[in-house]
């Protein structure tokens, strides 16, 4: 039997223009986790038992392009593996699905590093990346692979769409409080709405997301020098932007009122949008203040987590 697990993340800065070249900042949230475990089974095939999500399924029953099935079938693929042994594949995780949260991904680099290290070859964390990548593809269109990246390499990313992984510098330890919205918006719809836009008026666009991108690059300067209300400040701009981009929602607008009123150094959005997770600033003996102020305010679970200095 083998397990392997894999973070959640969140989109600091730059989510939506990351599609279109522009950098974005990510970090791994180590307290949800998917965990997929491998073994032995005597009925005989390859079987996947998921029940976050009801699944419960022969391989063979799935369609190919099923995000599960084309994970454990790249496995198999990549290790020329034409006879796979009889197992199971259980996974279990306590990430929320299509909340912004990088589950897809989780679930993913879980399935790669177990299943390849059920089979007595470990797949590399490159390899790992790739093969993740393609899965994102099932589950958001066109993603930019910034998820993937950060869940791989669980460490925080500068993300450049294409362009090998950077890390970067956490100048002082800041905290953030993640509001579920409870709303599960698909990442692949918000991202065919801002491509409808960009079509529409490709000049327009590219200008907003270069205001995204000076955000980013802002905010890394930030981050890496310890200044952490102004790190608060550029996240109202960038959920600004966002809005401009019709990816917030009324839940969101309130959750992130009610954060400013709490107290918060800044708040916006993190992931797709329309639903999702809401990422709030705070000071850190506010932190459960914080996450009291957005329950009452209609959060359906909060997360507390720490960006440590490194
Ligand atoms: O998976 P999510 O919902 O955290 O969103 C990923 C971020 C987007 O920029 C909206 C899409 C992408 O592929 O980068």
């Amino acid at each position: 039997m083998t397990s392997a697990s894999a973070p959640g993340k969140i989109i600091l800065f730059g989510e939506h223009a990351v599609v279109y070249g522009r950098p974005a900042l990510a970090v791994p949230v180590t307290q949800v986790q998917a965990t997929a475990t491998v073994s032995e089974n005597s009925r005989g095939g390859i079987w996947i038992e998921a029940p976050n999500v009801n699944l419960s399924s022969a391989l063979a029953q799935l369609a190919p392009d099923h995000p599960l099935a084309a994970v454990i079938n790249s496995v198999f693929s990549t290790l020329a593996i034409a006879r796979p042994p009889a197992c199971t594949v259980y996974l279990q995780s306590t990430i929320p699905v299509a909340s912004g949260l990088g589950s897809g991904a989780a679930v993913s680099v879980a399935i790669l590093r177990a299943l390849s290290t059920y089979l007595g070859r470990p797949l590399t964390d490159s390899q790992v990346n790739g093969l993740a990548f393609q899965a994102e593809k099932f589950y958001h269109g066109t993603p930019s692979g910034i998820d993937n990246t950060v869940v791989t390499y669980a460490r925080p990313v500068y993300f450049v769409k294409g362009q090998p992984i950077k890390t970067f510098r956490v100048g002082a330890s800041f905290t953030m409080v993640i509001g579920d919205t409870g709303i599960s918006a698909p990442t692949k719809e918000s991202v065919q709405a801002v491509r409808i836009l960009w079509e529409a008026h490709p000049a327009r666009w590219e200008k907003v997301f270069d205001r995204v991108g000076e955000i980013v690059w802002d905010a890394r300067q930030a981050i890496e020098r310890g200044d952490t209300p102004a790190l608060g400040t550029l996240m109202d701009s960038n959920q600004a932007l966002l809005q401009e981009m019709t990816v917030s929602c009324s839940e969101l607008d309130l959750l992130t009122e009610a954060a400013h009123k709490a107290g918060a150094l800044g708040a916006k959005l993190s992931g797709g949008g329309r639903g999702g997770n809401l990422i709030v600033l705070v000071l850190k003996e506010k932190a459960s203040a914080m996450a009291e102020a957005l329950l009452a305010a209609g959060a359906k679970r909060t997360i507390i987590t720490t960006v440590r200095a490194r």
